[in-house]
């Protein structure tokens, strides 16, 4: 299972924010820092899923996530780009909407949208270490992401919405009428999206290979204590079992 210690959670803050500072104009710049104050305390510790087999169910997670989609989205842009493609978009756009994506899991403005999962059956045999808050109206991620940005009267292009929007790819239901439709006139306009959704997929199963690998690691961890102990228990049981033997010849001369 994967940590992140103090120093790290407070550090992926500050890259946030110097994120925000390096590539915002200052008009949004303003509205999206105090939209990042007033969810400080509760986004610096959200996590980005509940289950242990999605990805980041820690504390802390949601920046990580958040950081790493906006890092692979650019490079997965740069590789788009050399290979020939349409790029009619701008590193602003594409930063906005990765770091934007997922939004909707830091709750609404009162409430958190994950909160630890208190059943002690659905952590052992679901793997679930957050569960949704059921005081929470339900809204989809992304629309909860958008209810939040015009909330704060932050504003997006055209392209950031789209974005936004379908980063989730086909794994959200409502965007099939975005990916897949029959009217060349309604096909996406913009490259923003595939790339988006590849860095989201891209982060996300990396995310997953961690989590996974340390957990590998603790299981072996494990295992060689346990091995460690068994062959401890051995040993003092052969010193033990020669030490009667020993007990046995001194007072009957004979083992
Ligand atoms: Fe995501």
């Amino acid at each position: 299972m994967k940590q992140l210690t103090e120093k790290q959670i407070i550090e992926n803050w500050e890259n946030l924010m110097k994120l925000i500072e390096d590539t915002f104009d200052v008009e949004r710049k303003e509205k999206l820092l105090a939209m990042y104050k007033y969810f400080e305390d509760r986004m610096s510790i959200a996590p980005a899923s509940g289950k242990a087999h999605y990805h980041n169910a820690m504390v802390g997670g949601y920046v990580e996530h958040v950081l790493h989609v906006v890092n692979c989205s650019l490079k997965i842009k740069k590789l788009w780009e050399e290979d020939g493609a349409t790029i009619n978009f701008t590193d602003e756009e594409l930063i906005f909407a990765g770091m934007h994506h997922d939004l909707g899991k830091v709750g609404d403005l009162e409430e958190d949208y994950y909160i630890p999962q208190d059943s002690e059956w659905h952590r052992k045999n679901q793997g679930s270490i957050f569960k949704h808050n059921p005081k929470l109206q339900y809204m989809s991620v992304t629309d909860r992401a958008l209810f939040i940005l015009q909330h704060f009267g932050i504003q997006m292009t055209e392209w950031e919405y789209i974005g936004l929007r379908l980063t989730d790819g086909m794994y959200e239901e409502a965007n099939k009428t975005y990916y897949m439709n029959y009217n060349p006139d309604w096909s996406l306009k913009s490259n923003i999206a595939y790339i988006l959704h590849q860095a989201d997929m891209m982060a996300t199963h990396i995310e997953g290979d961690e989590w996974n690998r340390l957990d590998e690691e603790a299981n072996v961890k494990v295992a060689t204590n346990m091995k460690k102990a068994v062959e401890t228990k051995t040993d003092d049981s052969d010193r033990l079992k020669t030490k009667s033997a020993d007990l046995f010849e001194e007072l009957f001369g004979e083992k």
